[in-house]
């Protein structure tokens, strides 16, 4: 074994970073003899100097995270700081002084991945994220380079820990919105701004990068169709339960059958209960990965936290410190495929479409008539009557996207039609 340390510096103290360091140096031992060298906590840089972090020598800690990452003679470079500025000028500023970065940083990497990637690359050094990618669950590096000879088609699940602790307390406990984020943000699996996992840009952010490494083709934040959480109500969640579902935050890639082009999506949806997907509770994740040849596999474990993040942080420094001691990289960017990414209105699936209607001959078949005339074809309907007016629920067989978009607008426009109170996609059957 190598006698001289491996230096790696982290940028972050905070949720994951703390654990990162826990673990450095608790596991020193064992670290040092997988990898083949001993590493060194070399410096920790941190916004808040004074603040007390247990398990590191203050003697480390500096605001000065730019002179950190210049110093020369740093190894590896953790940035576990988030957000887009300064962490990406860090982490370039580290690759052009020679050390190799592990991120967790999904926001960064699903808008500067392949600028990140060509940097790397310029200076022969790795940039691995498998923690960028719910948490714990190994997900990167099995796509990347488990199933590089097989074809993925089709990558969904569940990518958000906050807003799956959430919807899961509001659907088993009825507990509030609020109430439930303030919980998950307490236990340090939301963002520094959760507007990020509630609104659906962290889950848009994971699935940009998943499609990206399973499709073998660039795909940025702005190409994820976006939707967020925070319309979701109870009477959503007692919908869902008629149909014998519930309410998930999913993320959805999909190659398109004629393989020409991909679509990747963010939204609430309504799966069955009996559904995997459905029993995956409070901050898990969970992500199904079809492809030609193995058909569907199933990733599930701690999607948010401190320690299952940091678990995958150290999965990556270990690679990473592997790759620079054999001399050699890891696998870089796959985006020779170049595919396009088709807009929302291409997309495929089944629709619960919930109306305000008033309860008076003829109105039934005027919303069904709408339905027709856009080629939605409609599934189930359940009526229920109450002083003059009804609550109307249609489910719809497989559908545009764009096709219901036009039913739901030309829906509004009916007299009778007093309001569309909900519209849900319905997954995953
Ligand atoms: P925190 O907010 O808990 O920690 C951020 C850390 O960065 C803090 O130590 C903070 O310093 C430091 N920091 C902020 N700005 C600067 C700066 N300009 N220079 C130097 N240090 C700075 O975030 P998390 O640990 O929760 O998240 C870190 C990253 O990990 C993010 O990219 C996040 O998306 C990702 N991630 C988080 C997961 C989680 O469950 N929390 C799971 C998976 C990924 P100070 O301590 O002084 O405030
Ligand atoms: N805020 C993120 C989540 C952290 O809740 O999933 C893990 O990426």
């Amino acid at each position: 074994m190598r006698t001289r340390p491996l230096k790696v510096a982290l940028l972050g103290c905070g949720v994951v970073g703390s654990e990162v360091a826990r673990i450095m140096t608790t596991h020193a031992d064992d670290l040092a003899a997988r990898i083949g060298a001993p590493v060194e906590l070399a410096g920790v840089a941190v916004r808040r100097p004074a603040k007390v972090r247990a398990g590191i020598d203050p003697a480390l800690v500096t605001t000065d995270a730019t002179a950190l990452v210049k110093r020369g003679d740093i190894d590896v470079v953790v940035e576990v700081i988030g957000g887009i500025e300064p962490a990406r000028t860090l982490i370039t500023t580290a690759l052009e002084h020679g050390a190799s970065v592990v991120s967790a940083n999904k926001a960064l990497l699903a808008q500067d991945g392949a600028a990140l990637h060509a940097a790397a690359e310029e200076h022969g050094k790795d940039l691995y994220y498998e923690a960028a990618v719910a948490g714990a669950i190994p997900l990167i590096r099995p796509l990347r380079e488990s199933l590089a000879g097989d074809k993925v088609n089709r990558v969904l699940g569940i990518v958000n820990g906050t807003t799956n602790f959430i919807l899961d307390k509001m659907d088993s406990t009825g507990a509030g919105y609020q109430e439930a984020l303030d919980e998950a943000t307490a236990l340090g699996y939301a963002e520094a701004d959760p507007t990020a996992d509630v609104e659906g840009f962290d889950a848009a952010a994971k699935a940009a990068i998943l499609a990206g490494i399973a499709f073998h083709t660039r795909v940025r934040l702005d190409d994820v169709h976006r939707e967020g959480m925070t319309e979701v109500t109870a009477a959503d969640f007692r919908s869902a339960k008629r149909m014998g579902c519930t309410i998930k935050l999913l993320a959805i890639c999909e190659r398109a059958e004629d393989g020409a082009s991909v679509t990747a999506r963010v939204h609430p949806a309504m799966i069955p209960l009996g559904h995997p997907l459905a029993s995956v509770r409070g901050a898990y994740n969970a992500v199904f990965v079809e492809s030609d040849a193995a058909g569907q596999l199933m990733f599930y474990g701690p999607g948010a936290g401190g320690a299952p993040t940091a678990s995958a942080v150290l999965g990556d420094l270990v690679a990473v410190c592997r790759n620079l001691l054999s001399g050699t990289t890891g696998p870089g960017e796959s985006a020779y495929a170049a595919l396009p990414v088709s807009p929302m209105g291409d997309v495929v699936t089944r629709y619960h479409i919930s109306l305000d209607v008033a309860d008076k001959p003829g109105v039934l078949a005027q919303v069904a008539t709408v339905f027709a005339e856009h080629g939605v074809s409609i599934d189930t309907v359940r009526q229920q009557g109450k002083d003059g007016e009804a609550s109307l629920v249609v489910v719809t067989h497989r559908a545009f996207d764009a096709s219901l978009s036009g039913t739901v607008e030309a829906l509004r426009k009916l007299d009778t039609v007093r309001g569309v109170a909900s519209i849900m996609r319905v997954e995953g059957e």
